[in-house]
């Protein structure tokens, strides 16, 4: 659909640029040292964080932050208006879309009706743009997901979340619109019952699927889009046309990071349910072994790789492909972060080097809005907004 074409359109431009470089693509650099914690000109400050009651009404839970990031939130969804616009004209669509859409999709499982409602309310844009804005979501997530187990069977987690519409470039600073608009939008939230944590995320405000989160002392999960033929629209036309047992992506790793009781647990969850989109699960647990990368086709798991400790396999990487096939040469994020991988070293993995590797072009590139590091048995729990100065390549 539309970012896929971007991608394609952007892949050529950048494929002619580099025939033009002869030498070494600008954009990549060898493995960064000393970057955590974060400091300097580039620095934006800490994301700040939310505290999200589970036991209030779903309608309820999100008042709060809405009412803080209202005013961001029009800003992206009148972006999000713009590109829509731009491809069908006449305004028509963006008409259908907050007449139609709430109504020809129906009503969405668990709590997520509701919560979208009432970020609906609060932020007093028509519901049809806030479940836009959240399927947006389900399709443009472009990421590098890390799980490592250092000598004493610890593990950590961390992800680059890379954000990927491909329009609305700013000239001044050569920036995407899109990705410095979901800067300010970026927030951790803490889930709670009872007044205890329940999980933690790292989100955009006004989405209520949860793609980058943990649950202190028994989990982690990251989700990373994965492209297919057999793609997420084939779901969504499922959906309109009534069939709807399968679910949302963001919906399914919200469920198993606020109800999941184990790491086997959401093992078999993810591996399972049938969903609206191909994905890849990158899944932790809190001792020795325990890290999985699922790639999911809709119906079923195509693949379950996992920590192979006793084998040397002490760590895994994904970005946007499938392990046994070779990522497209110009986004190649996976080879730098297993180069980088393999010379920090089991001895020397901490959240500090993980930082670095995710620091490293173009395993940081002009996409990416946040990186997280997760240490699930000392729940430690960070979100560092990111820049990419340039030379920078654009995903
Ligand atoms: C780039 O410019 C845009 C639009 O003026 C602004 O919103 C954004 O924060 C800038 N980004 C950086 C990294 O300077
Ligand atoms: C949670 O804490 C608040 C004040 O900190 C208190 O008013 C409330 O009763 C507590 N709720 C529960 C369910 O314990
Ligand atoms: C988690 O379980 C509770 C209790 O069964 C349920 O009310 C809630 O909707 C579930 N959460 C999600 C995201 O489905
Ligand atoms: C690790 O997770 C398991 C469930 O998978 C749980 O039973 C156990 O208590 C957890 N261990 C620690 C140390 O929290
Ligand atoms: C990383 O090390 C492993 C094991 O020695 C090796 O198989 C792999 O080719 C290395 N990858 C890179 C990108 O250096
Ligand atoms: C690991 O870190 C130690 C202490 O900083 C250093 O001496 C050692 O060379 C590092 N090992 C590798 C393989 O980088």
């Amino acid at each position: 659909m539309l970012g896929r074409s971007c991608l394609t359109f952007v892949l050529l431009a950048a494929a002619v640029t580099c025939a033009v470089a002869q030498n070494a693509p600008p954009w990549t650099e060898d493995c960064r040292k000393s970057t955590y914690p974060p400091s300097g000109p580039t620095y934006r400050g800490a994301v700040p964080w939310y505290t999200i009651n589970l036991d209030l009404p779903p309608y309820k839970r999100w008042h709060e932050l809405m009412t803080d990031k209202a005013p961001a939130i029009r800003i992206m969804v009148n972006s999000l208006k713009n590109v829509v616009n731009a491809f069908v004209p006449s305004g028509k669509l963006m008409q259908i879309v907050d007449q139609k859409l709430p109504g020809l999709l129906g009503n969405f499982p668990g709590p997520f009706e509701e919560e979208m409602k009432g970020i609906a309310a609060v932020t007093n844009i028509p519901l049809g743009e806030i479940i836009t804005f959240n399927i947006f979501y389900e399709f443009f997530t472009i990421c590098t997901s890390i799980i490592t187990e250092d000598k004493e069977g610890h593990l950590l987690h961390a992800r680059n979340m890379d954000f990927g519409i491909f329009l609305g470039w700013n000239v001044n600073n050569n920036t995407w619109t899109i990705t410095e608009e979901l800067k300010p939008l970026t927030v951790n939230l803490d889930f709670q019952r009872n007044n205890k944590t329940v999980f933690k995320a790292s989100s955009f405000a006004g989405y209520v699927g949860m793609v980058t989160g943990f649950k202190p002392g028994l989990l982690s999960l990251t989700l990373n889009e994965r492209f297919s033929i057999n793609g997420g629209y084939l779901g969504i036309l499922e959906w309109l046309l009534g069939k709807k047992d399968a679910m949302w992506i963001g919906f399914i790793t919200r469920l198993v990071l606020e109800n999941s009781t184990s790491y086997e647990e959401a093992k078999n969850i993810l591996t399972k349910t049938k969903i609206m989109a191909p994905a890849y699960f990158i899944l932790g647990g809190n001792q020795s072994g325990e890290g999985c990368v699922i790639t999911r086709d809709r119906k079923e798991s195509l693949d379950v790789y996992e920590l192979d400790p006793k084998q040397g396999r002490w760590y895994l990487v994904e970005t946007n492909y499938d392990r046994w096939k070779n990522p497209l040469f110009l986004d190649d994020r996976r080879t730098p972060t297993k180069m980088c991988l393999n010379r920090t070293s089991q001895e020397n993995v901490s959240i500090a080097t993980l930082y670095d590797i995710l620091s490293t072009k173009p395993v940081l590139n002009k996409l990416t809005v946040f990186t997280t590091l997760m240490d699930v048995t000392k729940g430690q729990y960070e979100t560092y907004l990111r820049d990419c100065p340039d030379p920078c390549i654009g995903w």
